[in-house]
């Protein structure tokens, strides 16, 4: 008997509604846990706008997916943790990009089809809506009601700030707007890359295995799994900038040459950073097949969706 083939569609659809439904649960203006008072009605909208009803979900999708990939079925213990874990990375990814949007930053005026927060609120907003979005990632990680153990928030938050922080995102972001004009190496630019974009979605992977049990073959294969997707995103992420237009992207195309940002397509050319993406998505599905893991489908689905995306 053939094995059941795997319906990616279908168990997108439900991972994409039930962390659709969490956000849209977790990011309001109710008073938090143990606190007599909520938050100001114009911030929350700030950063409601920018987390709910857009996006492709990725972040979280990979963390669910790498979950599912390690847990025991008999043993749902972990479920709690994942899903916060999930719409956690969400959020420090969408204030990474209100501040990547930012006349300091890229000066982008459209995001997810919509005005980008900035334009929509303003300045001091947009700042405090990212400053806000970041400190509920952690209090999503932390609950005190005892659905997540101890030492699973402790190693969540640590992983989360990591992938986020100085040697994660932000460091990222720091060498992006340093290198405006500047000509990179490929070396160079693969670490600005790996730091800037790579790091989050690396760390959605391993925070997901880390809701489970996994043993050290399996990390290892989803912390490499994590690197070559992660670096794979941002590499075609550099080419739908040149390929792809405004209405499809949801942002403004074209931007990464108008601000003079070193990229792969500048550096490579179009047609070998394509074959890199390439080479970097069998990487991610060579892993895999050496994690030891029986249930990668959802895991090899967004790889595939990582590099051969439209947008
Ligand atoms: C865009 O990320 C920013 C980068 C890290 C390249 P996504 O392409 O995942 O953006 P959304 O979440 O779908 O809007
Ligand atoms: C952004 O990279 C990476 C982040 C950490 C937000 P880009 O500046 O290339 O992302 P887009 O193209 O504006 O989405
Ligand atoms: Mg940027
Ligand atoms: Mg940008
Ligand atoms: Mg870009």
């Amino acid at each position: 008997m053939t094995a059941p083939s795997f319906d990616l569609n279908g168990w997108n659809r439900e991972r994409l509604a039930q962390v659709e439904r969490a956000l849209e649960g977790w990011v309001t203006a109710d008073a938090p846990q143990g606190l007599d008072h909520g938050a100001p009605a114009e911030l929350v909208e700030a950063m409601r706008y920018a987390v709910l009803d857009g996006g492709k979900r990725l972040r979280p999708l990979l963390v669910m997916a790498a979950f599912e990939a390690v847990a025991l079925p008999t043993d749902p213990t972990g479920a709690p943790a994942a899903l916060r874990a999930a719409c956690a990375v969400e959020l420090i990814h969408a204030y990474s990009l209100v501040h990547d949007d930012m006349p300091c930053m890229d000066n982008d005026v459209l995001r997810r089809g919509k005005p980008t927060v900035h334009v929509q609120y303003g300045e001091a907003s947009a700042l405090l809506a990212g400053d806000a979005l970041q400190a509920l990632a952690f209090e999503l990680l932390t609950p005190m009601d005892g659905s997540v153990a101890p030492a699973t928030q402790a190693r969540l938050c640590a992983l989360l700030a990591r992938a986020a922080g100085s040697a994660g995102m932000a460091g990222g972001q720091a060498i992006d707007l340093a290198s405006v004009g500047q000509h990179l190496n490929e070396r160079q630019l693969r670490e600005m890359h790996q730091l800037k974009t790579g790091a989050l979605l690396q760390g959605s992977v391993v925070m997901g295995a880390q809701c489970g049990t996994p043993d050290a073959r399996a990390l290892h294969a989803l912390e490499v799994y994590g690197a070559a997707i992660g670096l794979a995103f941002q590499v075609v992420d550099d080419i739908l900038d040149v390929t792809a237009d405004s209405a499809t992207l949801g942002k403004t195309a074209g931007k990464d040459a108008e601000n003079d940002k070193p990229t792969y397509v500048s550096l490579m050319g179009l047609e070998p950073s394509k074959a890199y993406a390439q080479q970097l998505l069998a990487e991610a599905l060579a892993a895999l097949d050496a994690s030891g893991l029986a249930h990668t489908q959802a895991l090899r689905g967004l790889a595939d969706m990582v590099v051969n995306r439209a947008s």
